[in-house]
């Protein structure tokens, strides 16, 4: 059998090859602080996750989004404030008659599930809650209609027979957080938008910058008055990040950093790959695959609903796109299996976490809030790296192999000493399975299949 002594050796003399690929990571030279990875239960997905699964099958779906030993840690979830005609889908279902008559709210204490949903993500630790609107009620805007666009009456250029609407929305948006806070459910990042740049036949509403920053200030006053300072405040959620990088430069010029906290986008029409010039924060936050049949693969050639695909988005996102954040749309969904949208399946009984669960699962479980990203130097054929260093003073190193063979990468480090090594592996056989990682003298050495993703967590030396 000589063809396999030659294989044996090639195997010999490419492992020496690549064992001299190294980099270093440079621990100071901190980049964006990271808060963290997440999802949304919106329109009754809560609801469902809560009434259509029990017992086991509950407990698994929760384990599988917020387990940082057994699922994908995520560390926030993205809550929409309801613009609806009844009482389960808005604390304000009918108008007071006008923007100055006091407004009559009523909370229905479920929010259609996502209260429900909020404890049980704060009993994995969560901390972000970002309540997000996707319109202001109707009778709030030109069309007067809680769909179909239309903007906030006494935006400019906007003016309605009703009046000026600006104030009452802020009003309304800030008692939603009140009826939060008050059942001891945080919200810690708050947003008025949706796809501001999308018409569509359910709730949405349109605005640019002009409209926004006409709102903004408002929005942050009412905050304010009402001791609630402690919210941040985002803009706009736009349908891709081209989109948003245009109403970024408008909110720029109009002096609305000193508002917002962060810059938030969606990736439909075009994903995070470059930087949005300003000093806020960027989030993306809200992805998912849109096309696809649900599908739990990790690689088969790059299809839309692959792990492996949503691996290298969530990498450019990070890598390229100064990101904080990277938020799938839904999370966990009950006997759908219709679009890969949402990162766990279920037929009511077992469990179906994707690739996509996954790749989320090899940053968000070992990268935990507050941790900033940090420089690496040197670079390892076909594969991208993000390196983070924890509040608790470990290091994380990401590799993502888009190659088609194995990469051993040896890993040192400037302005760290690691105590000892973990190493997690995500390919087509394996999902965040422990490997072997040989630490030695203040190096990890480490391979990273194919196709694959592996991940070293380091320690501090204490
Ligand atoms: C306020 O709203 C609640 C619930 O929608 C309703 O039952 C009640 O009659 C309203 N009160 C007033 C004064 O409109
Ligand atoms: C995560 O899963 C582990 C293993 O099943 C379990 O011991 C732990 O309690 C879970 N964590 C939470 C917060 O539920
Ligand atoms: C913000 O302050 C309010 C009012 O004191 C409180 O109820 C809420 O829990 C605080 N939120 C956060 C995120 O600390
Ligand atoms: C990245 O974002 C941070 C805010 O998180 C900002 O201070 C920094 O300037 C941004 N970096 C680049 C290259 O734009």
């Amino acid at each position: 059998m000589p063809c396999l002594f030659t294989l044996a050796a090639l195997v010999v003399v490419l492992g020496q090859t690549y064992a001299q690929t190294s980099v270093t990571v440079e621990a100071a030279s901190l980049l964006q602080q990271i808060d963290g990875f997440g999802v949304s239960q919106a329109f009754g997905r809560a609801a469902e996750f809560r009434d259509l699964l029990s017992g086991d099958p509950q407990q698994q779906g929760l384990d599988y989004l917020f387990n940082a030993t057994t699922g994908a840690g995520l560390t926030i979830i993205r809550n929409r404030i309801g613009s609806g005609t009844t009482d389960s889908d808005s604390i304000l279902p009918n108008s007071p008659g006008g923007p100055s008559v006091a407004a009559n709210y009523t909370f229905d204490d479920d929010d259609r599930g996502q209260v429900w949903f909020s404890q049980q993500a704060m009993k994995y630790g969560v901390k972000i809650i970002y309540a997000d609107a996707w319109s202001a009620p109707g009778f709030m805007k030109t069309n007067n209609n809680e769909n179909n666009g239309g903007y906030l009456c006494g935006t400019p250029g906007h003016t309605c027979s009703s009046g000026d609407w600006r104030q009452a929305y802020a009003d309304f948006l800030v008692q939603y957080v009140k009826y939060y806070n008050a059942r001891g459910i945080p919200i810690t990042q708050l947003g008025f938008l949706n796809e501001p740049d999308y018409v569509t036949s359910y709730s949405s509403m349109q605005s640019g910058a002009n409209e926004a920053s006409s709102f903004i200030p408002i929005l942050y006053d009412t905050l304010e008055k009402n001791g609630l300072n402690n919210v941040s405040l985002t803009c706009c959620d736009a349908m891709g990040w081209n989109s948003q990088k245009s109403i970024t430069q408008g909110l720029v010029s109009a002096g609305m950093e000193k508002y917002l906290k962060y810059i938030t986008s969606h990736m439909y029409s075009s994903d995070p790959n470059s930087v949005i010039p300003t000093n806020l924060k960027t989030w993306q936050t809200e992805a998912a695959d849109l096309q696809s049949r649900w599908c739990a693969t990790w690689y088969s050639g790059g299809g839309q609903c692959e792990g492996f695909t949503w691996a290298n988005k969530i990498h450019n996102g990070l890598a390229n796109a100064n990101l904080s954040a990277y938020i799938y749309w839904q999370g966990v969904e009950v006997n759908q299996f219709q679009a890969s949208s949402y990162l766990v399946a279920s037929d009511g009984e077992t469990l179906t976490p994707s690739g996509r669960l996954w790749a989320f699962a090899m940053w968000s479980r070992f990268v935990r809030p507050g941790a900033y990203r940090v420089s690496t130097s040197g670079s390892v054929s076909s594969t991208g790296i993000t390196a983070f260093k924890n509040t608790d003073g470990s290091v994380v190193v990401v590799f993502l192999n888009s190659g088609g063979s194995q990469q051993t990468v040896k890993v040192s480090f400037s302005d760290f000493t690691p105590a000892g090594a973990e190493a997690f592996v995500t390919d087509n056989t394996r999902s965040v399975a422990p490997v072997e990682a040989a630490f030695s003298d203040g190096t990890v050495t480490v391979s990273v299949p194919s196709r694959g993703m592996l991940t070293v967590k380091l320690a501090a030396a204490a």
